[in-house]
């Protein structure tokens, strides 16, 4: 059932711009469907189009608690340029507690496995929480990302996060697109972009790249490239 009606948005927004499938989507499943940003680049071009097509649309945020001090600004700055209050959701804080005990505050470096436990308890449950009375997320995702991402599509059936429908309206944006857009509107993005880091997750876990490498090399860069996703986005 969900196959047919994802094949049949998918022919219909074909060649659609991103707003146009935001203006439909955002009506279609209005009060069922928000947005999760991270503040990265793409995010805030999302933010811009959506808080002008639809203002009262949930946008939220996943403060893992390990975050750059500059995505703790953006966000403060990123609330007063558009006039919102992000929903900003926590990890439990008994897990983390339980997590750091068992295993050190900076784990993650230890092994995949522990890596994985963290961003679970500090990302993952979290979103669920989120998407709680959701049908449709949407993300920033681009395909040019990364290798793990060229077969994101935008509508998917997102089988790890309760089968909700995952909508990616940049997904087949350039970098330049994204930039340009950014110009254009004059918004504000996060500091660290212009000092080397493509893509922007957790302080620990993210670190400048060096001209000419992959956008996410510097995501858990001490990992194999096909581990490269936190659960957020594992296919
Ligand atoms: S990640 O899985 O490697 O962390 P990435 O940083 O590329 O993802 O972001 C891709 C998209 O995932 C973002 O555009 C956003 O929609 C969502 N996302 C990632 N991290 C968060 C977060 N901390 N809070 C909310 N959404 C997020
Ligand atoms: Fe933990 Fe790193 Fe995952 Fe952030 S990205 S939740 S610090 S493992």
């Amino acid at each position: 059932m969900r196959e047919v009606e994802i094949k049949e948005y998918c022919d219909r927004f074909r060649g659609a711009t991103p707003q146009e499938v935001l203006e439909f989507f955002l009506s279609e499943f209005r009060g069922q469907i928000a947005f999760a940003t991270s503040l990265g680049l793409e995010d805030q071009v999302l933010t811009h189009m959506i808080t002008s097509i639809s203002p009262d649309t949930k946008i939220f945020t996943l403060d893992t608690g390990r975050l750059f001090p500059e995505t703790y600004d953006l966000i403060d700055k990123t609330n007063g340029r558009f006039k919102i209050k992000l929903d900003i959701y926590f990890p439990d804080t008994a897990h983390v507690e339980k997590m750091v005990k068992e295993n050190g505050i900076n784990l993650f470096y230890e092994s995949v496995e522990n890596r994985k436990l963290c961003c679970q308890i500090r990302k993952i449950e979290p979103l669920h929480r989120a998407m709680a009375g959701l049908e449709m997320w949407i993300t920033g995702l681009r395909g040019e990302q990364s290798t793990t991402r060229q077969n994101n599509k935008l509508i998917e059936v997102d089988e790890n996060n309760h089968g909700l429908l995952k909508l990616n309206p940049l997904i087949n944006w350039t970098e330049k697109q994204i930039w340009d857009y950014l110009e254009e509107y004059n918004i504000p993005f996060n500091e660290l972009h212009k000092a080397g880091y493509p893509s922007i997750g957790c302080q620990p876990c993210t670190r400048a790249v060096k001209p000419g490498e992959d956008l996410r090399a510097g995501r858990w860069w001490w990992e194999l490239e096909g581990h490269k996703e936190c659960g957020l986005h594992e296919r």
